[in-house]
């Protein structure tokens, strides 16, 4: 959603901004624009559509300079066009603003700025940004933008120059994710890490309220109110290449692969040496504090959510506290009941997302303790919460979630476990038996990998229906969730997950001849109940493609076509059942010609409520 770079130094300030926009292209975007300021003043570039459509403007008519703004946008204020294109400028086109998130007093604004003689081109709210700091500006465009920020309500991240002051870049954030990239002799802006790797490895990262003064020589933080901050250089650890596609055709198909090493990274060394206890260290409450936790709410978007799904069972069953479940966008709207023996349990992929913030944040003000399962290092998410469980996945790029997902799941197991420990809910003897389970995960997953010739022939099959059903039963109900929310995603195929059980009860009026029906069948007490709802649906000539553990036979009696897991615990499924959906998805997505990596209409990192 909405990408950023800005780049002060010596090079060519287009080649970097257009190189750093293509590292954010997973995030999501419609159009893409660049500023840059030449020898003729700030010039402005910008079109509608995928990136290298502007790459093709600006290689018939290049930008020349050495300090620029770039963006994509992802159209919330305004549609997708060449004029509602970023950056934007003000009507003496001597200021320009890239801008990722939405003023949400932005038409109070504007009308106050035409009074004054301000004319408006675009539909956008970032328009008004500009013309504010035009207005505002007396000669200083720090204090300018000090200014224009404290009138404005809402989230952004700003990336801002002007042509009177050609040598600064001003960069500032509320709510929006802002990086500062330092090097030697040039200095950069990005929204994410990725944007500005090629170059360096020496990051700020942006709290809210805080701003950045860039020249190619020096990076000045401050808060909005002029504040000198001095702050410690972040090194990035990771390798650019991680975040390449390593010669897999695209993003999606290569996280699926990394799911092995993803597992195994996120076990890491959280494991007593013996294989008999988890030690999660990064949790900082005490078993006291554990032994007071009256009730759990698990808050998350999407794929997160999904993953909290599985939670909810994992820690309900080794714990034994009473877990909900909410879509982050939902939960401070229905008044939940948190206390401050509540914990509230966040998790999100990017730590950006605007739902699940705002959950963690209401969390918090209601006295609850708050972890965060995330996957970036210094996310918002991860700043605010008490206490932060990484998933080291690794940087995921593709829009749709995969290894995430899967390391999330090991996030609820480690921390059931540590949970269920501290309150001697499970038995030594259980707690190494799903140790030793969970170390086996990365092998399995390899064994299902090995399967994805023979998905991928029956995701073939699949591509060409419009509508089709997943079913399960318990944890085979959560990850029918999360299978038919990546098959929606990528291959814009309607499905729906359905509680096997709970399909009679109206949703088999629209089985008819041919449907396929995805039927997950690996939790063994459940199996025989999935079977009969297996059956309901075959008498009435839908096309079964069962999910089943090695070894059942039965279920393939049954359907159409099975495929089988390695066996594993019950509880334990999910991070195996997952797979074959993901790689079905990603078949059917490629089958029908789409942009597997960036789906129409979505973005991955979700900064808008
Ligand atoms: C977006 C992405 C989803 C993701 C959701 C939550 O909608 O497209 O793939 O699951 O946001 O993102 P988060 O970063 O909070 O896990």
């Amino acid at each position: 959603m909405c990408g950023i770079v800005g780049y002060v130094g010596k090079r060519n300030s287009q080649e970097v901004l257009i190189e750093g926009l293509k590292k954010l292209e997973y995030r999501g975007y419609d159009s893409a624009g660049v500023a840059v300021f030449t020898q003729e003043g700030l010039q402005v570039k910008k079109a509608k559509g995928r990136l290298a459509v502007l790459e093709s403007q600006l290689g018939d008519a290049p930008l020349l300079g050495n300090i620029g703004i770039g963006h994509t946008r992802w159209a919330t204020h305004g549609k997708p066009s060449d004029v509602n294109s970023h950056p934007h400028t003000d009507n003496s086109s001597k200021f320009s603003v890239v801008h990722n998130g939405i003023i949400e007093n932005y038409i109070a604004l504007k009308e106050e700025l035409i009074e004054k003689g301000h004319h408006f081109v675009s539909e956008t709210d970032t328009e008004v940004i500009s013309h504010l700091i035009a207005s505002l500006y007396e000669g200083d465009i720090v204090k300018a933008v000090q200014q224009a920020v404290k009138r404005m309500r809402g989230a952004f991240a700003l990336g801002v120059l002007t042509e009177y002051e050609p040598d600064k870049l001003v960069a500032v954030r509320l709510a929006s994710p802002l990086i500062i990239g330092v090097g030697e002799g040039e200095n950069f802006i990005g929204s994410d890490i990725p944007a500005i790797l090629e170059y360096t490895r020496n990051v700020y990262i942006l709290n809210d309220y805080e701003m950045a003064v860039l020249t190619k020589e020096s990076v000045e933080l401050m808060t909005i109110e002029g504040n000198f901050i001095s702050r410690e250089l972040f090194r990035v650890d990771w390798d650019i290449v991680t975040a390449e596609k390593a010669g897999f055709d695209h993003f999606m198909l290569k996280e699926i692969y990394d799911q092995p090493k993803a597992y195994r990274d996120t076990v890491g060394s959280r494991i007593n040496d013996a294989g008999t206890a988890v030690e999660l260290k990064e949790i900082g409450m005490t078993a006291e504090q554990i032994k007071q936790l009256r009730n759990v709410h698990i808050v998350a978007c999407g794929t997160a959510y999904h993953a909290g799904l599985v939670g909810k069972t994992v820690i309900e069953t080794l714990a034994r506290i009473p877990v909900e479940t909410d879509v982050a966008s939902e939960y401070r709207y229905r008044a939940p009941i948190i206390t401050p023996n509540t914990l509230v349990i966040v998790v999100s992929q990017s730590g950006e997302t605007a739902d699940t913030l705002a959950a963690l944040r209401e969390a918090k003000r209601n006295g609850a303790r708050v972890i965060a399962i995330t996957n970036v290092v210094g996310s918002s998410v991860a700043r605010e919460a008490d206490d932060v469980i990484v998933t080291w996945a690794g940087p995921e790029i593709a829009v749709a979630s995969t290894k995430a997902y899967t390391s999330q799941l090991v996030a609820f197991y480690l921390l059931g476990l540590h949970l269920g420990q501290s309150l001697g809910t499970v038995e030594a003897g259980e707690v190494a038996e799903i140790i030793a389970a969970m170390k086996q995960l990365p092998e399995q997953v390899e064994a299902i990998l090995e399967q994805s010739e023979a998905i991928k022939g029956v995701a073939e099959q699949i591509s060409t229906h419009n509508n089709l059903f997943f079913i399960g039963r318990g944890l085979d109900y959560a990850v029918a969730l999360e299978g038919s929310l990546k098959l929606k995603e990528i291959s814009y195929i309607h499905s729906e997950a359905y509680a096997a059980g709970e399909l009679k009860h109206g949703t088999l009026a629209l089985i008819e001849e041919g449907i396929p029906v995805i039927a997950l069948a690996t939790q063994e007490t459940l199996f025989e109940k999935t079977v009969s709802n297996i059956k309901e649906v075959t008498a009435r000539g839908a096309f079964v493609i069962g999910l089943a553990n090695d070894g059942d036979e039965e279920l393939a009696k049954s359907v159409d076509q099975v495929f089988t897991i390695p066996r594993t615990l019950p509880l334990l499924s999910p991070a195996l059942s997952v797979i074959p959906l993901q790689l079905l998805s990603y078949y059917a997505s490629l089958a029908r010609g789409n942009d597997v990596d960036k789906p129409r209409n979505l973005a991955k990192s979700v900064t808008v409520e």
